[in-house]
């Protein structure tokens, strides 16, 4: 079936807005603090992961063609400069994308945007590796 997800803010409205991406986020750092395959990627954050949910919350609202506001708040987005004094390889790469999977499955989105979301989750993924 076709799908516009990339269209506009087609996929920001897929995954529920603000409040639907805040969900998403909360399970994505709830796994992350649980998951022992995340363990090594938990550690790199902050003790208190507040200021990490409410950032990442914010970013994906924009990224999926919802509206800006991490720009006001945080200012000026580069994803590979925020990880740059991180070492970041293959499976932390891998580890972060596994939480994602897990808490987007756990959202009671459709199959095609899980997959479409994760497909695209990938590539800044991918670019935030800087090691192996
Ligand atoms: C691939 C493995 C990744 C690891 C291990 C990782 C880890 C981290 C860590 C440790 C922080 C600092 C948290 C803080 O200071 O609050 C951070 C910040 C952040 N990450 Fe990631 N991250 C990864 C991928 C991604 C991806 C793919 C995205 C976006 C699609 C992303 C978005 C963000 C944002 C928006 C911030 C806040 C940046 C800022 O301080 O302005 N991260 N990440």
């Amino acid at each position: 079936m076709q799908h516009n997800f990339g269209q506009k803010d087609a996929s920001f409205q897929a995954a529920g807005q603000f409040p639907g991406i805040e969900k998403l986020v909360h399970r994505f750092y709830d796994l992350m603090e649980t998951l022992p395959e995340a363990q090594k990627i938990r550690d790199m954050h902050p003790k208190d992961l507040t200021t990490s949910r409410e950032k990442l919350t914010h970013f994906l609202c924009l990224w999926l063609g919802g509206p800006e506001v991490y720009r006001e708040k945080f200012g000026p987005t580069n994803i590979p400069r925020a990880h740059a004094h991180l070492k970041i390889g293959i499976a932390e790469r891998d580890a972060w994308l596994l939480c994602m999977k897990k808490a987007a499955a756990d959202q009671a989105y459709p199959k095609q945007f899980q997959t479409y979301l994760l497909t695209q989750l990938s590539v800044p993924a991918e670019r935030v590796r800087n090691s192996d």
